[in-house]
């Protein structure tokens, strides 16, 4: 038996396949294109997702005999994007996707009414699923009057596999119609947006079983009858799923392109008010909370950019041991930021340089004024009352182990490092279809990897990081009435 998880990206989809024990055993990929009509959009058209997924899976039968004793299959999708489907489940418009920002305005109405934010357990974000269909109405009436079903992009992958209309609660988390306490749609929340709770697809926990293969894609992949669905989940619960991060204070940090610190939680605990995002996990009875820098490691390759350099010879050049505070400050807002200042416009700074500044100091402030945007995001999840104490550290900026000791310093953290490559998503969206396949329990196989390598706090620094953090949190203030004025 093997099991396969589809990894549907911003920038690619992704498959890999495991065996019966869990092991990956191939992947595929392919890359598709973002459109971007205007500055500020961001749409993809979801024919590409589709074609996308038949090469991967001819690729993988052409190479791996397991991929004919497929029996289940998960799909994990970047989260929030609006695909509009009419009465025939015809695509009306090319998908909105999550980092889109055309419906700030409509966000921030939404965000503002009574009862919203305790509803849905957050802000309402403009790259949230309810201000892009409050914008379609506005700007596109006719597309709007003919929406039937409105599906997440993971929801039109199990669409196009299983012919049902479902998602998983961890992406249904994500639209602002949810109520994400009680795993429900929320009239109120729909109604608030002008939208019925017919046009949402049913509601399944992303373990459990969505739907079986639809007969003309089994014979057309050379699978067998009774593949099933799974629900899937949001990329970031996927992730989740795939690094065994399920119960109360299991975690990562991924310093990817951006950042992302992420707590599993066993209850529910929303704090909108700190711009951390509170959703459902992808299994049953479980909630996760994260918090989302939007330049982590983009700050490094920007600055790799304009010195000429890789990021890798910038840190390489500092060594390995942790230096204390740098003379210079970066605050790493370079395309804004989401926790905690939900702030779409703020932008970055360098304070406290001189003639004597060398590459290497920008460097350290870069390094530091990531790692305190990543502190930002530790507190907020530590004021709900979650554990930040161990983490797991993914994402690229986890090649670096002076930038891994720091972090672990800044936070207050044990950061591991997992051996082997990590696969994230797919890892987890393959898992979330083996649970779905078997019903076997979800402990058993959502298992945390070996750790290669970890990093404990350099307790001697603390201390003066803890000064510098204080200075940062006093500049997000300082650079906003700048740009104000
Ligand atoms: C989460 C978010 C991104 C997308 C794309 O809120 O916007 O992580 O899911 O990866």
């Amino acid at each position: 038996m093997a099991y396969l998880g589809i990894d549907l990206g911003t920038s690619g989809l992704k498959a890999l396949l495991i065996d019966a024990d869990g092991t990956p055993v191939g992947t595929a990929d392919r890359t598709y294109t973002t459109q971007h009509p205007h500055p500020g959009w961001s749409e993809q058209d979801p024919a590409a997702w589709t074609d996308a997924l038949d090469a991967v899976m001819s690729d993988l039968r052409a190479q791996h005999p397991a991929f004919a004793v497929i029996k289940g299959i998960g799909v994990s999708g970047h989260m929030h994007g609006a695909t509009l489907l009419d009465a025939e489940d015809r695509v009306l418009r090319p998908c909105i996707l999550w980092n889109d920002t055309r419906a700030f305005a409509e966000a921030a109405a939404l965000d503002g009414m009574d009862g919203v934010r305790e509803i849905s357990g957050n802000i309402v974000f403009p790259g949230f699923t309810a201000p892009k269909l409050e914008w379609v109405a506005r700007h596109e009436p006719q597309t709007f009057a003919r929406v039937a079903k409105v599906l997440l992009p993971a929801a039109y992958l199990n669409l196009h596999l299983s012919g049902e209309h479902v998602t998983d609660m961890s992406d249904a988390a994500g639209t602002a119609w949810l109520d994400v306490g009680t795993r429900k749609w929320s009239e109120r929340l729909l109604d608030a947006s002008g939208m019925r709770a017919d046009q949402m697809p049913r509601l399944v926990e992303g373990s459990d079983e969505a739907g079986t293969l639809r007969p003309e894609l089994a014979t057309r992949w050379g699978l067998g009858p009774n593949v099933i669905i799974a629900g899937g989940a949001g990329d970031n619960a996927a992730a989740a799923c795939g690094i065994g991060a399920l119960v109360e204070g299991q975690g990562f940090v991924s310093i990817g392109t951006s950042g992302v610190l992420l707590t599993a939680r066993d209850g529910y605990c929303p704090k909108p008010e700190t711009a951390l995002h509170t959703f459902c996990h992808a299994v049953p009875d479980r909630w996760y909370q994260m918090g989302v820098m939007l330049s982590a490691s983009d700050s490094l390759s920007w600055l790799a950019r304009l010195t000429g350099s890789s990021p890798s010879q910038l840190t390489g050049a500092l060594g390995d041991r942790v230096l204390p505070p740098g003379p210079v400050s970066f605050l790493p807002y370079l395309s804004g930021e989401r926790t905690p200042h939900n702030d779409a416009d703020i932008r970055g700074a360098f304070t406290g340089i001189g003639t004597q500044t060398t590459r290497d100091d920008m460097t350290r402030a870069v390094l530091e004024g990531v790692a305190f945007g990543l502190r930002d995001s530790a507190e907020a999840i530590r004021a709900t009352g979650g554990t930040v104490d161990r983490l797991w550290a993914i994402g690229g900026g986890a090649a670096s182990d002076y930038w891994l000791r720091l972090i672990a310093t800044v936070l207050n953290v044990t950061l591991d490092v997992p051996s082997g490559t990590a696969f994230g998503a797919a890892l987890g969206a393959a898992r979330l279809g083996m649970a779905a396949a078997t019903g076997a329990p979800i402990k058993d196989i959502m298992t945390p990897p070996d750790a290669h390598a970890t990093f404990e706090p350099e307790t001697d620094l603390q201390l003066a990081f803890e000064d510098a953090y204080a200075m940062f949190r006093k500049s997000y203030p300082a650079i906003k009435s700048i740009r104000n004025k």
